[in-house]
């Protein structure tokens, strides 16, 4: 992959195959992901295959930050990186004040890469009972974590707010 650049954009219903094939490869669920595609974001390369995907759940202004997946051969590149960085930045521009997630995989990368930290359920349970995510058998032992996020809630940020698309892995 030498010298590709790779675009990080938002997600729309015609992604919708591609980055529930980049989920089936990392045996992540398919679980709400059509209904939330537009709040995903994807990476792109410069041949227009999808190679990453990260998603997040509104729940007012908590987010569940979810799907965050890069293909194998993909890996290592910054790319999952970016998709998550870029993911927050929308997220705090957007009005969301913490962020939620549930792992079974990668703990330590949420929290040395972004400040993650693990958290008890208990207080979320409510804002987020209506989550597809949260309510799957599978994550009810994953492990939960939380990133509280500078509220940059500004409207005309909002709408102004362009994600830093391309780099070079
Ligand atoms: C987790 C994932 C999205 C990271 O994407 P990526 O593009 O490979 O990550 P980056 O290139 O930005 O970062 C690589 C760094 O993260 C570390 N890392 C990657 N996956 C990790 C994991 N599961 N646990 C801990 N560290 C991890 C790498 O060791 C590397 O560390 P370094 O910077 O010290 O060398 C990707 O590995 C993936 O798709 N994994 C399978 C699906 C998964 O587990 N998703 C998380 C669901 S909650």
């Amino acid at each position: 992959m030498i010298n590709q650049i790779v675009t990080i954009e938002r997600a729309s219903l015609a992604r919708l195959e591609e980055a529930l094939e980049i989920l089936s490869r990392a045996e992540l669920p398919h679980d709400g992901v059509k209904e939330n595609i537009e709040s995903f974001l994807v990476a792109r390369n410069d041949f227009g295959k999808l190679v990453g995907c990260v998603g997040m759940e509104r729940h007012g202004e908590l987010g569940l930050l979810r799907s965050a997946a890069v293909l194998p051969e993909f890996q290592g590149r910054r790319i999952g990186g970016k998709l998550v960085g870029e993911l927050l930045k929308l997220a705090a521009s957007e009005g969301v004040t913490e962020v939620a997630l549930l792992t079974t995989t990668a703990k330590d990368y949420f929290e040395k890469k972004f400040g993650f930290k693990e958290a008890s359920r208990t207080r979320y349970e409510e804002r987020l009972h209506n989550s597809p995510e949260w309510n799957l058998a599978r994550c009810s032992s994953a492990t939960f974590m939380i990133l509280k996020i500078r509220n940059q809630h500004d409207p005309t940020e909002a709408r102004s707010h362009s994600l830093h698309g391309q780099f070079s892995p």
